[in-house]
């Protein structure tokens, strides 16, 4: 079970209501962390591993997204006639290979797991990534680049892992850990956002995933859970015991831009990590909250 993970499934298909206004009309996942938005950093990071092709699972009002990693004719002929080639640079950085990236659409936001099973047919039978871009995660070694280097050793399913603060384990989904080797962790079990003094441990899932297409099975049969909607964590925790299943603990750090306070952290991280920005970034928080 330890099949090459060419394609990569990019969910895209919530609503973003922690965000309205803001993304009444323009998708979270283009909202900008500096000067690219969420999802092209998903994109980036899924080709940086070696991942050939890209499924985006779209839903209403997000066509945006589609048209960003197309060519936009008459930007690129007004930015060629004015010899601005950084700028033209950029633009065409997020436009990929014909045929590398494809779209489906969920009809209605049922969930992640039913966002993920909206893809089976463009993923077909072999082992996948999944990216949730509103997960950013800063590394020298992109996280899913690392978790395709440790997928190498033990195969099967694997799920960005890091250790949560116990009053917040209901946001996420939680590990019941087995055996420990400190950076990959045996899943025993798997609860979605439980309370902090039912979670069993506070070792939590993070929006990188790579998955066998078993998992499509499970999806299928598989009923609202937490919130009502249809849990990607829920379909996982069935594999438990059918397959191998490890928690995988990157390096670097995940920022939840699905959140305003993780946006706003993130965007400030990403500009104190960038040659061309950091001064300036760190002259305008030593204005805004000066230091004592
Ligand atoms: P989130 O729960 O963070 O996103 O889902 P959301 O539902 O859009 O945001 P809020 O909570 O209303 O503010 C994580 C990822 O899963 C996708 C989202 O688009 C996001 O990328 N998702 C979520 C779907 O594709 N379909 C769904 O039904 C739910």
């Amino acid at each position: 079970m330890k099949g090459p993970v060419a394609c990569a499934v990019i969910p895209v298909g919530g609503l973003g209501t922690r965000f309205l206004p803001a993304t009444k009309a323009v998708p979270k996942e283009m909202l900008p962390v500096v000067d690219k938005p969420l999802i092209q950093y998903a994109v980036e990071e899924a080709l940086a591993a070696g991942i050939e092709r890209v499924v985006i699972v779209t839903g209403r009002g997000k066509s945006a997204i589609e048209d960003h990693f197309d060519h936009a004719v008459e930007l690129e002929r007004a930015l060629a006639d004015r010899a601005n080639g950084a700028a033209l640079a950029a633009v065409r950085k997020s436009v990929l290979p014909p045929g590398a990236i494809a779209y489906t659409r969920q009809q209605e936001p049922r969930g992640l797991g039913h966002a993920v099973w909206c893809a089976r047919d463009l993923v077909g039978d072999q082992p996948f990534a999944v990216l949730l871009p509103d997960d950013m995660v800063l590394a020298d070694t992109p996280c899913l680049a690392q978790m395709l280097e440790a997928y190498q050793g033990v195969g099967g399913n694997l799920a960005a892992v890091m250790d949560v603060p116990r009053e917040h384990t209901a946001r996420y989904g939680v590990l019941d850990v087995g055996a420990d080797d400190g950076k990959l962790a045996e899943v025993k079990g798997l609860v979605e956002k439980p309370a902090p003094d039912d979670a069993p441990s506070t070792l939590s899932i993070i929006g990188r995933y790579i998955l066998q297409p078993q998992i499509f099975d499970k999806l299928e049969a598989q009923s609202a859970g937490a919130g009502g909607e249809i849990q990607l964590t829920d379909a996982m925790a069935q594999l438990i015991g059918e397959q191998p299943f490890h928690g995988f603990r990157f390096a670097g750090t995940r920022y939840d831009c699905g959140d305003k306070v993780g946006f706003i952290e993130a965007t400030l991280a990403y500009a104190l990590s960038r040659d061309d920005l950091s001064n300036a970034t760190r002259d305008v928080l030593r204005k805004l909250a000066p230091p004592g």
